[in-house]
Formats: C-alpha cells, structure tokens, sequence
C-alpha cells in the first residue's frame, strides 16, 4: 500500500466535494489500487467559513489561508480549485518547480498558460465535461483518427436552455443555475459562450495538436435566443443547443480545422437534443471507431469531484516524462465565414402581400437557397410586425450574412434579422 499525500487549493463548490468524497472513498482506492489517499492541508480564504458537502463538514483542523503551510504540509500531489488565473498559476507554478504534480479543473490556467498546460505532471479531465472522462477517453482510449469533436461543454447555459423549452424564463433560470453551483463566479462567462469556447480549444489541442485561442474562434452566447426561437425550432423538428465544435474541413484542397462555439439547432430525435439540464455530452468521431457519444453530469460539485479523484489516482501511479508538443494555429483555421451549414432565421416584417417575395429574392441573389418558410398568424393591424421563420439549404455563413443585410434593407422588414447555424 503506497501512502500518498495531497493538498487542496480551494474548498469551494468543487474542492468540498472531493475532500468528502476521498474520505468516502478511501477504502475503495485502498483496495482497487493500491493507494492511500491523505488530505493534509486545505487552502481557503476564510477559515471560519462553514463548509459542509451533503452533511459532511469539512474538518476545520485541514483548514488554512497561509500558501507556505500548504508546501509544508508535504504533498505529492497539489489539487487546484481555486478557479482565478494568477493566484491559482502562481500556486501551481511553485508546486510543480518543487517537483509536485498537480491536478487542477482550471480552465483560465489551461488556456492562458501554456507551460502549465504542456507540462506532464499537470492533470486536468475536470477541466472540461466535470464529471463526464472526456479528455481521459480521447487521450488513453481512443488511439484512433479523431476527426471531429462536438459537445455541448457549458452545463449552465444548457440548463438554462432546456428550462426555457419548459416554458422558464431565462433570468430566473440562470439564477436556479447560480444556486446549484453550476455557473462561474462571473456568469457572463457562462451565457456568451466563453468558457466553452475555453473548452473547445483544450480539446482542439488534444485531439488536433493545434493549440488554438479563444479569442481566435467564432464564439456566440445565448442571450439572444427567444422563447419564440425554441418553440419554431421544434416546429421545425429542432431543439436549440449550446454546441462547441472542433472538425478537421478540407478547405480547397487542404486540411483545415473548424473550431467554434455558438448556439445551434439539432434534431430534436439526435442524442444531443436529448442533453437536457446541467447534463454535458461529446461527440467524438473517428475514422475506424465510428461515433463515440459521453453525456453525464457536466458540471456541480459532486460529479466534477469524481473526475478530480480519478485524476489524483493517475497522477499517483504514473509519472510522465514528454512535454505536450502542439503546432501553431496560424493558418489552420478556417474563417466562419467560409463555413457551410443550413440556416434557421427569424425574420419580422410587414404583413403584406408581396413580402415573401422580396426576401426571396434577396436570398437568391446571394446564392442561398430556401429550405421551408413558417409564418404563423396575422398582425391584428396592416402595420403590426410578424415573425417569419425560414430554414435554408446548406450555403456559406457569408452567403447568408450577404441576404440578410440585403434584407434588412427592406422596407418590409422592421428589425435586424437573426440567425443560428442547423449542426449537421
Ligand atoms: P468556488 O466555489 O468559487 O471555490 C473557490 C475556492 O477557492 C473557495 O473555497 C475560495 O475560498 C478559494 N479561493 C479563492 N481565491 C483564493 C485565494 N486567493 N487564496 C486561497 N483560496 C482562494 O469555485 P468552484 O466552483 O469550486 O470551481 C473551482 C474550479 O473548478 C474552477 O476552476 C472551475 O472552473 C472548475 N470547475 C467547476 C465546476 C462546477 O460545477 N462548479 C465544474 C467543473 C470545473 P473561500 O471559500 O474561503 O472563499
Ligand atoms: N460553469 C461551468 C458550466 C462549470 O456551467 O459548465 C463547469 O465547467
């Protein structure tokens, strides 16, 4: 039996969990590997603060705010829960200078620290999906051509999605999401996709050695998105969904990669319409496995925790030597404007004879060819607006963004028209 020795950074809605759940589960990882799993120090900000996780309190004795007793304490492996960028890689810095491994859920540090990220002995499976092993399928079990990775990565922003298709409203959704723990500390992080699009792109560097920035994808929120978008989306055979993507596109003649995040309709009968709630899932395709699909809890203390511990128990019985290596994103990306895909859009118009007509045209003159049309109702006045819903046929984003500029020109159409991406 090997005695191992971990410290926590962070006691929060993740770090309360793992601290219960080790000591829950101790006997187990004593007898299934091998291994025992001792807390020593716990670093926090408040000490007096009352932490309990589903009936266990955190004991107060593990607690402390000094960082120098958390390097006294020992420990083999460091667990960062902090969550902010520079005190958690300044912490995690220092750990891994004094030889000690660390595993963190951190995606901030990931994305924006490269040497943190390549290093070997810095595990992270949390970082994205929570409690769902997506990053430790894709690395240890799938030796295989991945040429495409979609998920839907963002727990707060499907949750709030799929209450809207109950009937909720989005505020007070998100703010159910804020007290089940789901959201960040800032929220907008959640809702305009960022911290997806975070994901994404530790996935895309994973799987596609590329190591691409946030700030260099197509990343688009939720909050534009209506009640009156769910509720034509599903007349249309569509749930809408949070997705962030990562595929390998041959783009006049060469491989190239397609990395966003955006909010897009799916079929409502695909698995990924079935993600409902904080529930998280991947698509993960390869050439000789097929399609791979995970769908679990994605984010919440207790599944996030598990991930956590499987990450300290590999990290306790390997020892990796090679450094992440990954290629310059530079020209592999491929611009969303280049992209294809079907379009839904909402427009609101006049309603006239003659209307559909006009948008028709503007369609076919930019090379985008209408799939069906919905209108429901009438305007109770000539001059009252009505929603318009079109689906195209597959075309360039460019294409469709050229139309709808063409048909907000019109004097039919009264507001700027909107459109999401069909994923496909
Ligand atoms: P959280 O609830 O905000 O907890 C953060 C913890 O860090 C708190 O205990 C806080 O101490 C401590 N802390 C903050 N700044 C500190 C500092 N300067 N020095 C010492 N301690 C400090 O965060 P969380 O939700 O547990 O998330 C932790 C990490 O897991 C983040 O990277 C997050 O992105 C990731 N993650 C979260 C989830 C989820 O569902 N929540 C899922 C997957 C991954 P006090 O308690 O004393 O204030
Ligand atoms: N705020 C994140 C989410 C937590 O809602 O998915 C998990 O990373």
């Amino acid at each position: 039996m090997r005695s191992v020795n971990i410290a926590i950074l962070g006691c929060g809605n993740v770090g309360k969990y793992v601290v219960k759940n080790l000591f829950e589960l101790r006997n187990f990882i004593k007898e299934k590997f091998s291994l025992d799993i001792n807390v020593k120090k716990i670093l926090v900000r408040d000490k007096q603060k009352e932490r309990i996780a589903e009936g266990f309190k955190i004991p107060q004795h593990l607690l402390t705010t000094h960082f120098s007793e958390i390097i006294d304490s020992s420990p083999d492996i460091v667990v960062e829960l902090i969550g902010d960028l520079e005190n958690s890689r300044t912490y995690i810095r220092e750990c891994l200078n004094r030889g000690i491994k660390v595993v963190t859920a951190n995606k901030l540090v990931l994305t924006f620290d490269d040497e943190i990220f390549q290093n070997p002995n810095v595990f992270f499976d949390a970082s994205v999906g929570g409690g769902i092993p997506i990053i430790r399928t894709i690395i240890n079990s799938v030796p295989d051509d991945i040429y495409e990775i979609t998920g839907i990565l963002n727990g707060t922003t499907n949750f709030i999605l799929s209450y809207m298709e109950e009937g909720k409203d989005f505020q007070e959704s998100l703010e159910l999401a804020k007290k089940l723990g789901y959201a960040e500390p800032d929220p907008s992080f959640d809702i305009n996709g960022t911290d997806a699009a975070q994901k994404i792109c530790i996935l895309s560097a994973l799987v596609f050695g590329v190591r691409v920035r946030p700030n260099e994808i197509l990343k688009e929120g939720i909050s534009f998105i209506t009640k009156l978008d769910i509720d034509f989306a599903r007349e249309f055979g569509y749930s809408i969904r949070s997705i962030a993507i990562s595929r390998k596109k041959n783009y006049e003649g060469e491989e190239k990669l397609e990395v966003a995040v955006y909010p897009a309709l799916v079929p409502s009968d695909s698995p990924l319409a079935q993600v409902k709630g904080n529930l998280n899932a991947a698509v993960i395709k390869g050439k000789r496995i097929g399609e791979l699909f995970l769908k679990g809890e994605g984010a919440g203390g207790n599944p996030t925790s598990i991930s956590i511990i499987a990450d300290i128990i590999e990290a306790s019985l390997t020892y990796r030597e090679s450094k992440k290596e990954f290629l310059a994103p530079n020209d592999k990306l491929i611009h969303h404007d280049m992209m294809v895909s079907k379009f839904y859009v909402r427009l609101s118009v006049v309603d006239n004879p003659g209307v559909l007509a006009k948008i028709a045209d503007s369609f076919g003159k930019n090379n985008v060819s209408i799939e069906s049309v919905l209108q429901k109702g009438r305007g109770i006045t000539i001059s009252e607006p009505v929603p318009i819903f079109i689906i195209t046929h597959e075309c360039l984003e460019r294409d469709i963004k050229r139309a709808l500029e063409e048909c907000s020109r019109l004097d039919v159409v009264l507001q700027t028209p909107f459109y999401l991406r069909i994923y496909q």
